[in-house]
């Protein structure tokens, strides 16, 4: 597929993000305005706060990313949902407005579907790789933990998680250590240096279902342990051995937990490819326990490049240019932003999720 060169947007969170790829999904730039600083001292993201961040930096990132861009634009695509209410309007008004100014198409992307075409991608230069008809798609994030059969790129759910998502409960669990947030990569560093045997934890499984999966009664039995043997608070810099010990089991769990549906939907389903995105998929013993999966089940695992595990404009570029060769677009004079999960973008086909689902 050779496309029209595409400019991206994604602001449904607190990173600003814009990317420009040409026709194939080469990434020409892939820039970034991280909010962490900003929102530190709340110990959260303030949503206020990531709409204000995101007016100050989208101006200058969209200048930066146009002069690297190789050539025209023809496209334009915006995360426009789900996410912060007002930190995707910012997203979306700005690109809205950019594609009217310019006679542009546009397109409206589901976020989602952005952390599903982000293993596709190369950030050294490689065009898109295509998306083999039935791919078998896990994406772990702070918001998502869910298993997706996408065939030939429409994905449907098959598994999700019924109360935290792993990168939730990781978060938490870091936050009683006092780790800094996000406490993901933070874990991914200390988990190495302890023994993933040392501490029992939960491995909870769903009696009525065999698929879905759950983290917080494993998150629960973690924190529980952190308060018994008083390791609250004990920080980054010099943790005692015990609570080096508990990351490295507890990491162990989580990923236990993420991968508990897979040989099952592997049987089942028959993917020509197991994929991994989000930004759980980042991480060290993730990547190396699908691995093992790939060469249990013989079925090739494609990773995305670590800067785009996580949230990124790259990805929404690449999955705008998939919808808009399906024929989508959006009204740049019409065109909002959806917070709502379950939302899906105009044209799209809808998902079976009950209310309040991740
Ligand atoms: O995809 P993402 O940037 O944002 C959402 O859409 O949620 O994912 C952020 C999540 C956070 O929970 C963060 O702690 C986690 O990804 N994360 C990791 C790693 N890097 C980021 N979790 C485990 N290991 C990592 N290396
Ligand atoms: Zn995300």
């Amino acid at each position: 597929m050779s496309g029209p060169r595409t400019l991206a947007v994604e602001t449904s969170c607190d990173e600003t993000a814009v990317a420009v790829l040409d026709g194939d999904g080469r990434v020409e730039a892939n820039l970034l305005a991280s909010q962490i600083a900003a929102h530190a001292p709340y110990g959260g993201v303030v949503p206020e706060l990531a709409s204000r961040e995101h007016l100050g930096s989208l101006p200058r990132l969209v200048e930066g990313a146009l002069g690297a861009a190789r050539g025209e634009i023809g496209l334009v695509a915006v995360t426009a949902g789900p996410g912060l209410l007002g930190a995707l309007l910012v997203g979306v008004r700005f690109a809205s407005a950019f594609a009217w100014a310019r006679g542009l198409p546009l397109v409206a992307v589901d976020h989602l579907h952005g952390h599903l075409a982000s293993p596709f991608l190369d950030l050294d230069g490689g065009a898109a790789r295509a998306m083999p008809s039935r791919v078998l798609a896990l994406v772990a994030s702070g918001g998502h933990s869910s298993w997706y059969l996408c065939l030939d790129g429409e994905p449907r759910r098959l598994s999700r998680t019924r109360d935290d998502a792993a990168g939730e409960s990781l978060d938490k669990v870091a936050q009683v250590l006092g780790l800094p947030y996000p406490g993901g990569p933070v874990v991914d560093r200390l988990a190495r240096l302890g023994d993933p045997g040392a501490v029992d934890l939960p491995r909870p499984r769903l009696a009525d279902s065999a698929l879905d999966v759950s983290f917080s009664g494993l998150k629960s039995a973690a924190i529980r342990f952190v308060r018994a043997h008083r390791l609250e608070g004990v920080g980054e810099d010099d943790p005692p051995m015990l609570a080096l010990d508990l990351l490295a089991s507890f990491e162990r769990a989580v990923v236990d937990q993420l991968l508990a549906p897979a040989a099952e939907l592997v049987a089942e389903h028959r993917p020509d490819l197991i994929a991994a995105s989000g930004g759980v998929a980042a991480n060290t013993l993730l990547r190396r326990r699908l691995g093992l999966v790939g060469e249990a089940t013989g079925v090739e695992v494609l990773l995305p490049p670590l800067a785009l595990t996580t949230d990124n404009a790259a990805m929404i570029g690449r999955a705008g240019q998939l919808d808009h060769a399906r024929g989508r677009s959006a009204d740049p004079r019409r065109l909002d932003a959806h917070a709502r999960r379950a939302w899906q973008p105009p044209g799209m086909r809808k998902l079976p999720s009950p209310g309040g689902v991740r």
